[in-house]
């Protein structure tokens, strides 16, 4: 198989790990005969550094022109501690986001059994947890009209959705459900939030459609906790953006790091897979960043995008390997880990294509 893959490392560790992913996607076209022809280009921090713009004219129109998108982080803290900052390096990821229509973000929740220990919660709460998230990405408060007024003494942002948007989210959630385990949660505040009440009703019509589907309905302060208390009880979850922004973050927990969670952008065009973790510039250039997220990354690219299931299932089972041997990178290394099994960035990846 031919394929164009554009690099878009970003900020922060988002240059190390994208280059431990693309390494994986070199080793998996060697193995199985593809051909991956690359190009890189900038968002975020770097390229307002570069050209004044967190998503370039230029970066847009590789994104276009790509088979699929391995994508790192974007964000810097300087901006962070400035909110009167009118250019933001994460308005080039938002811009990205409704450009190419990628309006389903998947953030699959799957603890590896070795990792059992890493996480703060409990081994028998957590262990056989396999949640599969389905963020909005293109809608809600991060895309509803915002403003400074009453001299700038006041502001506001706001929560709005269309039926369409729901609809088409909500069937993405039912398909995967109907391939698993049948089970599908929406998550709302529909008791106090109009744009909730719509979804609601939207999804409830959805389901009718899928009968075999057992579906319920949470608010999300509700859902949070649940999720904690008994995370296998989950299957698929369908929610807005905003609210799935924060529950995949608490999600991560499960899966014992944010360091091992990947994630898809898809819709109308183009797909984009990252790491659910930013750009972490506390780490950033120390060589000690967790590279497995985007290497998952580049999993559930081949899967998604190029429909190359034994590929993607090559890469998971690497990264099952070289965690049964032992190897942690410092975010999932625990006080019993040995010193001489905790790597860096680029150690980490050469024991995964070791394995590869
Ligand atoms: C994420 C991130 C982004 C978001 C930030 C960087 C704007 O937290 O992808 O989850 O809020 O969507
Ligand atoms: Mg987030």
């Amino acid at each position: 198989m031919k394929k164009h893959i554009l690099i878009v490392p970003g900020d922060g560790i988002g240059q190390e790990v994208t280059t431990v992913g693309k390494q994986v996607l070199d080793r998996i076209a060697e193995k199985f005969g593809h051909e991956f022809t690359y190009d890189e280009a900038l968002i975020g921090h770097v390229a307002i550094e570069a050209t004044g713009d967190p998503l370039p004219e230029e970066t847009l129109t590789k994104m276009r022109a790509s088979d699929a998108i391995l994508f790192g982080a974007v964000g810097h803290p300087k901006y962070d501690n400035d909110p009167s900052a009118k250019v933001r390096p994460e308005q080039g990821l938002l811009k990205m986001r409704k450009e190419l229509g990628l309006y389903a973000n998947l953030r699959p929740i799957k603890l590896f059994d070795e990792l059992l220990e890493a996480s703060s919660i409990k081994p028998e709460i957590l262990r056989g947890a396999d949640i599969l998230f389905f963020r909005e990405l293109t809608g809600d408060v991060y895309f509803g009209k915002r403003e400074r007024i009453d001299d700038g003494n006041t502001a506001y942002d706001t929560m709005i959705y269309s039926k369409y948007e729901v609809e088409r989210i909500a069937r993405k959630a039912f398909d995967a459900a109907m391939t698993r385990g049948k089970k599908l949660m929406s998550v709302d505040k529909a008791n106090v939030l109009e744009s909730s009440r719509l979804w609601r009703e939207v999804v409830q019509a959805v389901a009718k459609e899928y009968p075999e589907v057992e579906v319920s309905h949470q608010f999300v302060d509700s859902a949070a906790m649940l999720l904690i208390k008994n995370p296998r009880n989950f299957d698929v979850v369908v929610t807005g953006n905003l609210f799935g922004d924060i529950l995949t973050d608490e999600a991560s927990q499960i899966a014992g790091s944010m360091g091992m969670l990947a994630s898809a952008s898809i819709g109308d065009s183009t797909g984009v897979y990252e790491p659910i973790h930013g750009s972490a510039h506390d780490i950033t250039g120390k060589g000690v960043a967790n590279p497995l997220a985007s290497v998952l990354s580049a999993a559930l690219l081949l899967d998604i995008s190029f429909g190359l299931k034994e590929e993607s299932e090559a890469i998971i089972a690497a990264v099952d390997a070289v965690l049964k041997a032992g190897f942690r990178t410092r975010d999932i290394a625990n006080s019993e880990t040995p010193a001489d099994k905790i790597l860096g960035t680029d150690a980490m990846g050469a024991e995964l294509l070791k394995r590869l």
